[in-house]
């Protein structure tokens, strides 16, 4: 008698051995003649069927086999006289470790909604979808770490704690052990940061890019895979306050190359996937399938998940400048028709209607777009040489080496550039755009001592699991959201 995981006995147990399942009751079936007992361990998608005999087990057992009850089962392996499954088990004997009150339990052999199964996100993963997604998760993660150690990369730990704000955008969560309501102040009023405990303000990292920076100047290729955390107010089916993020950046890279590792790097996990999660993206390709068809015939998506994920690994991304994306979108036909929420023009931040108009309509296709405004990015990011001018050769204005990379249903999943190398030229632009360069000193020195081109990105990850999962809220890709007036524990 052997205990395996579900997924290791469908693969590798002979009919006709002994074997001991163990997981959560999924359903229970009572014939005149038998009991089936559908049960999951997680391992996998599928379960595994238990079958015992009318009468077999005492009434008191039977009574307490319920749904997300959990149970070890001990029985045959045989050959399923039922459809749906190769093999079952014979069952010789129960243990109950945890019944489930079925009154009580709030999971039902049914399919609940998505808005329902986020207020019991304590236990949703017991779900197909959610264990799917988090396996399918754990996979891409896996994938990312693989990725980066074949190409020469370095995982660098970056803190959580910091006191830079390395986007500039004042999106931070404080950390302090003053007291809150009543801190010690200044003569002059001010909080005194100096009592604190690491006797300055600090905040929870919104990027770990500009630490990134320091170890690419060291070591030539690292990335990051860590935590982030954004204040920003966005209740958004893409925003969380809790993400994590991937930065690889790289010494001696310019945009071009930036540019082919962002696409190589996202269409290697991505192919990943699809040879490790078959089961799992076959079941969420179902799951969306069915959620289409509820949908009017207009807004169904041509293409099923996995023809999605097929279609993004196997054709080049198209890559365009910021100013002809705009080009585009100036003459399309929701901005003449006034369908856009938002009005475009050359110096705006692209909302996400325009992203997604860019890359679901006019080309259907992933799109890199780079070379935006100077005064919409970061103050890190390289300018370029040459301003950006119109078909009549007018000068519309500074840019900078920045990339983005938008993908169909999600809009922006990768922002990155080639960095700013010049000193001068960083220090100009931080006190334009009011940062005292004093206050990240330590970053300035890899421009004073040894400054090198280079270039890196940040992937959202919830965003590229929402992508491969096909999910449509980030909130269902993550185990524990953390989103405004979202966290319960
Ligand atoms: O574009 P962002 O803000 O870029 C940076 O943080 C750079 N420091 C990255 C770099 O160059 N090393 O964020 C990068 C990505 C976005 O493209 C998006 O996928 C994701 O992070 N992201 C979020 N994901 C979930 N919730 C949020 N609130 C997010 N904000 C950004
Ligand atoms: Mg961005």
């Amino acid at each position: 008698m052997s205990y395996l995981p579900i997924q290791q006995l469908l693969k590798s147990a002979t009919v006709g051995t002994s074997v001991t399942v163990k997981g959560w009751v999924r359903t229970k079936r009572e014939s005149k003649n038998a009991v089936f007992i559908a049960l999951n361990d997680g391992s996998t998608i599928n379960t595994i069927q238990a079958v015992a005999e009318a009468g077999q087990l005492p009434d008191e057992t039977l009574k307490l086999i319920t749904t997300g009850a959990c149970l070890a089962i001990t029985g045959q392996l045989v050959e399923s006289q039922g459809a749906g499954q190769s093999v079952e088990v014979k069952i010789a004997s129960v243990h109950i470790y945890g019944p489930a009150d079925p009154d009580k339990y709030p999971l039902q052999p049914k399919r609940h909604s998505l808005e329902f199964l986020r207020e019991i996100a304590h236990l949703r993963p017991r779900t197909n979808t959610f264990s799917a997604i988090l396996r399918v998760r754990h996979a891409l993660a896996f994938a990312v770490h693989q990725y980066f150690n074949d190409n020469g990369f370095f995982y660098l730990n970056t803190p959580i704690i910091t006191a830079s704000d390395a986007e500039g955008a004042g999106e931070m969560f404080r950390v302090t052990t003053l007291d809150p309501i009543n801190p010690p102040r200044t003569d002059d009023g001010k909080v005194d940061y100096s009592q604190d405990f690491f006797g300055r303000e600090t905040n929870l990292t919104v990027s770990g890019q500009l630490e990134g920076e320091l170890g690419a100047l060291a070591l030539g290729k690292i990335y990051t895979f860590g935590p982030t955390f954004r204040a920003e107010n966005s209740n958004t089916t893409r925003h969380l306050a809790e993400f994590w993020m991937i930065e690889p950046e790289m010494a001696f890279h310019e945009l071009e190359d930036n540019m082919n590792l962002a696409e190589d790097f996202v269409k290697t996990v991505i192919r990943y996937a699809l040879q490790h999660c078959a089961d799992d993206l076959a079941f969420l390709d179902n799951r969306l399938k069915e959620e289409e068809k509820t949908k009017k015939k207009e807004e169904q998506s041509e293409l099923s998940l996995l023809e999605k994920l097929q279609f993004v690994i196997s054709n080049e991304f198209v890559r365009l400048t910021y100013t002809d994306a705009i080009d585009i979108l100036v003459n399309s036909k929701p901005a003449k028709k006034g369908q856009f929420q938002y009005e475009v023009s050359w110096g705006v931040d692209l909302q996400s209607e325009h992203e997604r108009y860019l890359v679901e309509k006019h080309f259907k296709k992933p799109v890199i777009l780079t070379n935006y405004p100077r005064d919409i990015k970061a103050f890190y990011m390289k300018q370029d040489e040459a301003q950006a001018t119109n078909s009549r050769g007018e000068v519309l204005g500074q840019t900078v080496r920045a990339m983005d990379v938008l993908f169909p249903g999600i809009g922006e999943i990768i922002g990155g550039s080639q960095r700013e190398d010049d000193l001068d030229k960083l220090v100009t632009r931080m006190q334009e755009v009011g940062i005292d360069p004093e206050t990240i000193w330590w970053y300035l020195d890899t421009r004073r001592f040894g400054s090198a081109p280079h270039a890196g990105f940040g992937l959202g990850f919830e965003r590229l699991v929402q992508f491969v999962t096909g999910m449509g809220n980030i909130r269902d890709v993550i185990p524990f959201p953390r989103a405004p007036k979202q966290a319960e524990f």
